[in-house]
């Protein structure tokens, strides 16, 4: 018999964004924009991108491996792998599979999980998977591992500025230092064609711009006032409000989309018919206005890798977690709720939270965030646009070798070797050193 677990939550964050970027400024100078509409308009300043040595399998090979290593963790002690992403190269293998290859020297392959798919949601699926998992009759003592994370990639236009690329691996165990609070959850789906991708030919979403920012707010007033009926109703918190939370961490397909609260208490605009609400622009600018010292308190800590990297849909609000723990101490964030915003497209959101109840400190030395950050490479437009050019025609390609040089990828970096004539894809690693 397994005890039942407890304080079931995250033990370990490790993540992986590729070694180039390219900068916004440069971006909205090479794109003929208005100075600032990338940088100021949008909040980003860096966006990462990869080359076609670099798929979404390769990608989490390398953050899964790499969690691995710095956490001494056996693939034996595994009993759960989950994969949210949107990144779809094949309408049938998971990327789970893929990854099933780093467990065979172990010779585990008792290994529950596969793939998650909403936009930028599945991620979070993932997560409440494991998480429900460890906490049912089915567990079975061992841990699991969390994989989130995209190339958000888009066509040249206004949304290709909005991009970026990132996955994170997540450790779920017991006595977790962030113990997720299982009934504080409020969630909210409906049936929007904001941002979707029925081009199977095509790596690009179509989206609907204005009607995806509208529906992320819709969302989020949703999700938040359901997150604020479990707090009164399941953990007895009277008048329940913002104030209950510490921190709160929001999906960033840019930083300046979770500056646009809905919940502050605004007294002129009490007539506004609530959907009204979520366009009007003179609200949204006077509700930013009222709510800057939360926004400063709870949220700006979180925003260090979305505006570094850019979107990273699936993993964007679990690099906002990373941001957070980078940001803010350990001592400080002791016995802090962390709530998460969670938005994908189509439309699926939830908020959540996690009460911190142990230590972080090894976590964020082990993310070594702004370093990591630090040390990439500046990328001009120009070659930024070739490598977008080169993906877009090496796309679903059938016995394919990569071009792109190897040595530009970060050491212990997985990478495209070939896809053969039966679209069979091949990797390889670049050295530890
Ligand atoms: N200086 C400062 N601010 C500026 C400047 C400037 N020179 N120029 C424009 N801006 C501001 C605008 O006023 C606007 O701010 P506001 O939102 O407060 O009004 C902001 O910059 C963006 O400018 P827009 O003209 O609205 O931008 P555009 O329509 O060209 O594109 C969009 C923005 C729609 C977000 C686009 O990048 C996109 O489609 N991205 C993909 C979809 C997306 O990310 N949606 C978010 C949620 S869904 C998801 O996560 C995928």
């Amino acid at each position: 018999m397994v005890a039942r677990a407890e304080n079931i939550g995250i033990r370990a964050i490790e993540v992986y964004f590729p070694s180039r970027y390219v900068d916004q400024v440069e971006l909205e100078q090479h794109d003929g924009v208005s100075a600032g509409k990338y940088t100021i308009g949008l909040g980003q300043s860096k966006m990462a991108f990869c080359d076609d040595r670099e798929d979404i399998s390769s990608v989490c090979l390398t953050v899964v491996q790499s969690f691995m290593e710095k956490y001494n963790v056996s693939y034996s002690d595994i009993g759960r792998l989950e994969v949210g992403t949107e990144t779809i190269i094949d309408k049938s293998k998971s990327t789970k599979t893929v990854l099933m290859k780093l467990f065979e020297e172990s010779g585990n392959f008792n290994v529950e999980g596969i793939d998650t798919t909403n936009a930028c949601y599945g991620g979070t699926s993932a997560l409440f998977n494991a998480c429900q998992w460890m906490d049912s009759s089915a567990w079975d003592g061992r841990l699991a591992l969390v994989v989130a994370g995209d190339i958000a990639v888009y066509a040249s236009g206004n949304a290709r500025p909005s991009g970026g690329c990132g996955v994170v691996c997540m450790l779920v165990a017991p006595d977790a230092p962030l113990a997720l609070e299982f009934p504080l959850r409020g969630t909210f789906m409906e049936n929007t064609y904001d941002f979707y991708k029925p081009n199977m030919s095509s790596e690009f979403p179509t989206v609907d711009g204005p009607l995806s920012v509208t529906s992320y707010v819709r969302a989020l007033d949703n999700a938040y006032l359901a997150y604020i009926d479990a707090l009164e109703k399941r953990a007895a918190e009277s008048a329940a409000s913002l104030d209950s939370v510490d921190y709160l961490v929001f999906h960033s397909p840019y930083t300046k989309q979770p500056r646009c609260p809905q919940f502050a208490d605004v007294q002129q605009f009490k007539d506004i018919a609530r959907e009204d609400s979520y366009t009007n622009k003179v609200l949204e600018k006077a509700f930013i206005n009222v709510s800057k010292q939360a926004f400063a308190a709870k949220t700006k800590p979180s925003l260090l890798a979305a505006s570094n990297i850019g979107n990273m849909y699936t993993g964007s609000v679990f690099f906002g977690l990373a941001s957070l723990l980078t940001e803010v101490s350990s001592a400080d964030l002791q016995g802090k709720r962390i709530a998460l915003f969670s938005y994908g497209s189509g439309c699926a959101a939830s908020m959540y939270s996690f009460r911190v109840r142990g230590n972080t400190e090894e976590i964020a030395k082990a993310l070594d965030l702004k370093a990591r950050l630090d040390s990439r490479t500046k990328i001009s437009p120009v070659e930024f646009e070739q490598i977008m050019a080169l993906r877009e025609k090496t796309h679903n390609a059938l016995e394919y070798e990569p071009q792109s040089d190897v040595s530009k990828l970060f050491p212990g970096t997985f990478y495209l070797q070939k896809i053969d004539s039966m679209w069979r894809r091949a990797y390889g690693r670049t050295p530890l050193n």
